[in-house]
């Protein structure tokens, strides 16, 4: 079982580790424990857990922000919101192929593709920011979820949506995002597709790439500016998406 099995409503365990918020919590904090003693309180140590499982029975915002507050209470210095990823509506794997839990509706919502809105998975974040201040905790919260570039990123934190910004497949794409956000070169930036074939070899255990990187690249040039990347022709030829 992953930790994030654990934490759902469907978690259907008989012991110690099942059952209610409390049970289901356990491994969870016993782990939080062990890791802060061994860190120390100078030692930045968050927790990443899902807004909502986005399965039939699974956890939603009502249950994950009871999660966060008492995550909060036990003194965690972050929570970074995801969600989905469940094996409950994962499709089969393909023969030969391993068993993944990102092939499912749930699975896809927790990386949003190209044809879904921007900031799909930002209201998670939100909605858990706002409960646990309105209860008096101050922990930042992290959003994320198809943030593609700096503009969005200072809106969702100027409206108060979430503390932090993640990142994990613009990053991945250009490693100087942040750093171009910073000096305001923005148009430097070499924007992710979000065709995700990185995260599909990840799930191979094949060595992640991203289709933008030049051909034949395992790491992104640095420097890396948009004219280096892939061609619009040669990267719908290695996809096979036309959205690419
Ligand atoms: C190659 C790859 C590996 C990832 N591995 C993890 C992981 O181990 N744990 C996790 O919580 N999220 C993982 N993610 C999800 C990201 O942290 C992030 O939540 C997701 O990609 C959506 O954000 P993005 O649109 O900025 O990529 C991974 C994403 C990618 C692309
Ligand atoms: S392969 Fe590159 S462009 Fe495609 S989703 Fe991954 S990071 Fe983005």
């Amino acid at each position: 079982m992953t930790l994030s099995q654990f934490l759902s409503l469907l978690n259907k365990r008989t012991d110690e580790y099942g059952g209610s918020l409390e049970n289901s919590l356990r491994i969870v904090m016993e782990i939080y424990e062990v890791t802060r003693k061994a860190l120390g309180k100078g030692f930045v140590l968050g927790v990443r857990i899902n807004g909502d499982d986005l399965v039939m029975g699974g956890n939603t915002l009502l249950h994950s922000t009871e999660i966060s507050m008492r995550l909060a209470a036990a003194g965690i210095d972050y929570l970074s919101i995801s969600c989905g990823g469940q094996w409950e509506d994962a499709l089969p794997p393909k023969l030969g192929e391993p068993p993944s839990a990102y092939r499912g509706y749930s699975g896809l919502r927790c990386w949003p593709r190209a044809w879904d809105p921007d900031g799909a998975n930002v209201y998670l974040a939100e909605g858990i920011c706002k409960a646990i201040c309105k209860v008096g905790y101050s922990i930042p919260v992290i959003a994320a979820g198809k943030i593609p570039m700096p503009g969005l990123a200072e809106e969702i934190l100027q409206e108060g949506k979430a503390d932090l910004i993640g990142l994990g497949r613009p990053l991945l794409c250009d490693p100087d995002w942040v750093k171009k956000a910073m000096e305001g070169r923005e148009k430097e930036i070499v924007r992710c597709i979000y065709c995700n074939h990185c995260a599909e070899v990840n799930d191979l255990f094949q060595t992640t790439t991203c289709i933008q990187w030049p051909q034949g690249y395992i790491n992104a040039p640095l420097p890396f500016f948009p004219k280096q990347k892939r061609s619009e022709k040669k990267l719908s030829k290695v996809s096979g998406n036309p959205t690419c």
